[in-house]
């Protein structure tokens, strides 16, 4: 049947709502018995010796996200690219790497050509994607289907979650397999990924106070993006969505870079949202925030309720998410980098699910 927009005003907004239902499905789909399941071929982590990571627009924030989840959960060395370059640098490909595509359509012409350079190069070849029947998933070896189901709105948002969620899996499987976590720390971790949809249900409940706020970012010419350590990631991916639909400028930094150009830009004009759960990297973005606003900047704080106690006054605005592990805020803090863009591009009035000059698959050059 036609996918339809379920009385929504866009499909963008219906697939960010939907995103506890599919995200509970895609984890669904990958268990058996309790445990861990990919479909076969597998991958056998204790033989794998690196990760080679190749995507292009959102998919590749789902990658660069996913390789804090390998080096820090499973100690398994990662390489990140877009497809665009790695294609042409012909980079070396040591024996015992594995090579993921990471791919909503399938069908994005870069990515199928790194796919393609891989092919007689590394151990195995992944798909992670969502359209099961495309060209990348049948030119690998293994297929790893997000089950997003039928993705519209031009600008990736459940994809990007359920993205998220498949490579967190294959991390926790990698941990275990090398001896990084033992089975009870194993199962710790996936009741934590369990419950991850019904936070983001919870998180839902920013929706009102981010209009509110969003009706005020349309005004910017600028924002900037902060984030530090797994939440930088994220932050190029609000970045990303912001400029897609709002046609704002939109940067990402981490945190730490701020001293390195960004700051010469911040004035009271060019708001600053920053990306902050409660983690060991808490204190350091908080004074990297006090820095902007000693210049004046205007920050949007994106915490818990006790990080935006903790943060103290004089941030310009903030929203107030469910806590959660910090391994986890990257598909929780997706939310908000979602629905600001969502409702920034609607005040604006520009076409939220058809943005001008862009597509939903790039399968040309
Ligand atoms: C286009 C879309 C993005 C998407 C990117 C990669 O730029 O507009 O939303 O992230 O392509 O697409 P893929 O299908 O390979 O994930």
């Amino acid at each position: 049947a036609a996918v339809d927009k379920a009385g929504y005003k866009h499909f963008m907004a219906k697939e960010i709502a939907e995103q506890p239902a599919v995200l509970t499905r895609a984890l669904d789909a990958y268990f058996a018995d309790g445990a861990i399941a990919l479909p076969e071929p597998g991958l056998d982590f204790s033989r794998i010796e690196r990760l080679t990571l190749v995507a292009c627009g959102t998919a590749f924030y789902a990658c660069l996200t996913a390789k804090y989840w390998f080096e820090q959960l499973a100690r398994l060395p990662v390489e990140v690219d877009v497809a665009s370059e790695f294609r042409y640098r012909e980079p070396p490909i040591s024996p015992g790497t594995a090579a993921l595509f990471v791919s909503q359509s399938g069908e994005t012409a870069d990515t199928l050509a790194a796919l393609r350079y891989c092919r007689d190069r590394a151990e195995t070849i992944g798909a992670v994607v969502n359209v099961t029947e495309s060209t990348i998933a049948r030119e690998s070896d293994l297929v790893l289907p997000i089950h997003a189901g039928a993705e519209i709105g031009v600008a990736s948002t459940k994809a990007f979650t359920c993205q998220l969620t498949v490579l967190l899996l294959l991390a926790l499987r990698a941990a275990h397999a090398r001896g990084r976590l033992d089975d009870a720390a194993l199962a710790d971790k996936i009741a934590g990924l369990r419950a991850l949809p019904g936070l983001v249900n919870h998180g839902l409940a920013i929706e009102e106070a981010t209009r509110d706020i969003a009706r005020r970012l349309s005004e910017a010419r600028d924002i900037l993006f902060l984030g530090r350590g797994i939440m930088y990631p994220l932050a190029l991916e609000g970045a990303l969505k912001l400029k897609e639909i709002s046609y704002i400028h939109a940067e990402a930094y981490a945190s730490g870079e701020l001293k390195h150009g960004p700051i010469a830009l911040v004035d009271e004009h060019v708001p600053v949202i920053v990306m902050a759960p409660r983690d060991g990297l808490f204190d350091k973005t908080i004074s990297n925030m006090q820095e902007v606003m000693a210049r004046g900047g205007r920050i949007l704080l994106v915490s818990d309720a006790t990080g935006i106690r903790e943060a103290g006054d004089g941030v310009w605005q903030s929203l107030a998410m469910p806590e959660v592990d910090p391994w986890l805020a990257p598909i929780l803090y997706a939310l908000p980098a979602q629905l600001l863009a969502y409702h920034t591009a609607v005040a604006k009035g520009t076409d939220v699910d058809q943005p001008r000059n862009l597509a939903k698959s790039v399968t040309v050059e």
